[in-house]
């Protein structure tokens, strides 16, 4: 294989500033927008989860996530500063349609159930995967946009999605889904 050199290449060739990308630097503040009202609408969602949620368990792992989301919310208003632009938010169809669907598994299925519960951790897991995709996403970008600080706020916020979808898997997999199997 003879693709030795072409790999520093391209990396060197992305390493830009802002100034001088402008379109790549819009599409970078319009995905942070798009994301501040994501997680905006989760502050509003999650209540909704945790009071239709039955185990403890599960009802204890959305509300500490839901005291970690009010801090995404002020880390992306750290990032419109550090930006320099005034904070907006930009309507997120797909978290929109993922917080609708939560909300019908939820009418679909019977209160106090470990279905029910089953669902809420699908549907929240969902939730953490696409937060997980552009959290992930963004951070790169800031990264060779040459925003260093905003990579580090991105990054602190990625983190805790992917602690909080771990802990969704553990819920499941340790105790939840057995319950939902045995119920009729
Ligand atoms: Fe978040
Ligand atoms: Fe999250």
């Amino acid at each position: 294989m003879k693709t030795k050199e072409s790999g520093s290449d391209a990396k060197f060739a992305t390493k830009t500033t802002s100034k001088e990308s402008p379109a790549l630097s819009a599409l970078f503040k319009d995905s942070i927008a798009d994301l501040y009202w994501a997680e905006n609408h989760l502050v509003k969602a999650l209540p909704k989860m945790i009071s239709a949620a039955t185990a403890p368990e599960l009802k204890n792992a959305i509300e500490s996530h839901l005291a970690e989301t009010k801090v995404h919310v002020e880390r992306l208003e750290q990032i419109f500063e550090l930006l320099g632009e005034k904070v907006v938010a930009k309507k997120c169809d797909a978290m929109e349609g993922i917080t609708k669907e939560a909300e019908g598994i939820v009418e679909e299925t019977e209160p106090g159930t470990a279905t029910r519960d089953v669902g809420i951790i699908l549907a929240s897991q969902k939730v953490e995967h696409y937060e997980i995709a552009s959290y992930g996403g963004l951070y790169q970008l800031a990264t060779t946009l040459g925003l260093p600080e905003v990579a580090e706020l991105l990054e602190q916020t990625l983190a805790e999605e992917k602690l909080a979808d771990i802990k969704l898997t553990d819920i499941a997999e340790n105790e939840i889904n057995y319950k939902a199997a045995e119920e009729a």
